[in-house]
């Protein structure tokens, strides 16, 4: 037989020591038994932190009756899964189906047959040891899944880098930015780290931009001007109309990061609270980095002049009081400013 540590671990409940004591020696040189002389007792042990696999409960017991017991352990997230099988004396169920109802996994009749107990006992250990491993099966498909998403959105972030003058850099930065500032303006954990995931896409829709008015390298007439500002449509549409709630955000980030807190920006000329806060927060977040790094038409600016900007832009294109926030966790913008910084390429 297999190691100690190895054994699976068998609680054995019933009022009656005699009836332990026979399960007890049928079972304890393959496995390790725990015994319960009452319902309260059983509970306890199932709730330690080493609670047994399989459970083998007499339904009449003063106190908590078997029933009773059954009842909590499935009523409980934490001992809700460990097998459950009842040892009755003959006659004294006259409802079995009460017991199955209550999540039992099956039943035994005392006096016990030893080839049922090891067989009873053994399949419903498999079967429970099938259920946890599809269960980790299942959690680590999640999680490739969710692992395999970030990628293609981060990955769909960066395929609108390369038709920009922008850099993976840029995008590294100011989704960092906007979860800071996301915290800052009191979002809750897992929205910044939504907005975070969100933001990198926020200019998908320049890969419907033509070329030469992406890479002009003077500005724009009016007319490019015109087709430079559906980039926020065209982002909107790439990403789509999606139950997720990152590509949600994504969207709404695509189509209005250029609405303007006095209401001319574009596309839609949202003002005020009326623009989604998650854009609002991304606008600061972008503009602060565009201003701050080298592009191909201009020089970096200091981050004072970059700040001293963001607040004179604040209340006509800046939602104001996010600009004041964002001057508080410039400590924090700023740490994150010096470890991403701009590679020559
Ligand atoms: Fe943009
Ligand atoms: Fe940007």
């Amino acid at each position: 037989m297999s190691d100690v540590a190895d054994k699976k671990t068998i609680l054995i409940v019933d009022d009656t020591p005699e009836n332990i004591d026979v399960l007890r020696g049928l079972l304890e040189a393959d496995y390790k038994v725990k015994v319960a002389l009452e319902g309260n007792r059983a509970l306890k042990i199932a709730n330690s932190s080493n609670p047994p696999d399989l459970i083998l409960l007499d339904i009449m017991m003063p106190g908590l009756s078997g029933y009773d017991v059954c009842e909590q352990l499935k009523d409980n997230p934490l001992t809700r899964r460990i097998p459950v099988i009842f040892v009755t004396a003959m006659g004294e169920v006259d409802d079995e189906s009460k017991g199955f109802a209550l999540g039992a996994v099956d039943y035994m009749t005392k006096p016990v047959s030893p080839p049922i107990v090891h067989a009873r006992v053994r399949t419903h250990l498999a079967l429970y040891d099938q259920a946890l491993q599809l269960e980790d099966t299942v959690q680590q498909r999640t999680k490739e899944l969710n692992d395999t998403r970030m990628e293609i959105i981060r990955r769909l972030g960066r395929a609108a880098e390369y038709k920009d003058n922008e850099t993976g850099m840029h995008v590294i930065r100011m989704s960092l930015y906007s979860k800071i500032l996301a915290r800052a303006a009191g979002l809750d954990e897992e929205q910044a780290e939504l907005l975070l995931n969100a933001a990198p896409m926020h200019d998908v829709g320049k890969i419907g931009i033509a070329d030469h008015i992406l890479s002009k390298p003077g500005s724009l007439n009016d007319e490019e001007w015109a087709v430079m500002r559906k980039h926020p449509e065209f982002g909107a549409e790439i990403i789509g109309d999606n139950a997720s709630s990152i590509l949600r955000m994504a969207r709404i980030v695509a189509l209005a990061h250029h609405e303007k807190w006095d209401g001319s920006g574009y596309p839609l000329g949202l003002a005020g609270e009326d623009i989604p806060l998650a854009a609002r927060i991304v606008a600061i977040a972008d503009v602060f980095d565009a201003l701050t790094t080298v592009r191909p038409y201009k020089q970096a600016w200091s981050v004072d002049e970059a700040v001293a900007d963001l607040q004179k832009e604040a209340g006509s294109h800046f939602d104001p009081q996010l600009v004041s926030k964002f001057v508080t966790v410039l400590p924090e913008i700023l740490k994150v400013k010096a470890s991403y910084v701009e590679t020559a390429h």
